[in-house]
């Protein structure tokens, strides 16, 4: 795409605009938690409003409007990107993953499984981004200190917990999901 041009009074660049002055929509296609989607959205349609209203996958939420919460955490090609920072057309041809893609057959994740055991929310409204962030930070550093997790979160913030549960709840599903890949280890 190129980049350039002048720019309307509304922060649209004009050859996003087509005869008439409708906007010129763009095909964008991900596959979200294995599902493949490809849909007509306007070029300044954050990915994060693609999520949840076009997509309808509402556990991704929305808590600010200065890229600083982090409850909008998603995972993008395997790392954790906020999702109000970037424009669904930026993730034309993405792999995504969601909050509603980790627990499997009924069975929850062992990050959402840490959170439930060590109380790690209370209201929840920070907790999917928080919980996808985890994915991310547990996928760079299996064995993570409490400095590191500290560290890891740093981009998602929580009114409510005080932080420390979630800690433990990190070290809880990092203990899990060590001990998971010992014993697939084993079997293997
Ligand atoms: S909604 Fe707050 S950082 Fe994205
Ligand atoms: S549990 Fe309420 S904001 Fe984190």
């Amino acid at each position: 795409m190129s980049g350039s041009g002048p720019r309307r009074p509304d922060g649209l660049l004009a050859w996003e605009w087509g005869e008439g002055g409708n906007i010129v929509k763009r095909s964008v296609t991900v596959t979200v938690n294995g599902v493949r989607h490809t849909h007509e959205v306007e070029p300044r349609l954050l990915l994060v409003h693609y999520v949840r209203e076009v997509l309808g996958l509402t556990g991704t939420h929305v808590g600010c409007d200065t890229s600083n919460c982090g409850a909008c955490t998603l995972l993008m090609n395997g790392k954790a990107v906020k999702s109000c920072t970037l424009l669904a057309v930026q993730a034309d041809g993405a792999s995504l993953q969601t909050i509603e893609g980790l627990a499997q057959d009924g069975k929850l994740h062992p990050i959402q499984e840490g959170f439930w055991e060590e109380h790690g929310l209370q209201c929840g409204f920070c907790t999917p981004g928080m919980i996808m962030a985890t994915v991310d930070l547990l996928q760079r550093h299996p064995e993570p200190t409490d400095e590191q997790i500290r560290w890891g979160i740093e981009g998602n913030l929580c009114r409510c917990t005080g932080y420390q549960h979630i800690v433990n709840a990190i070290q809880h599903a990092a203990r899990t999901m060590r001990a998971g890949s010992t014993k697939a280890g084993r079997s293997a």
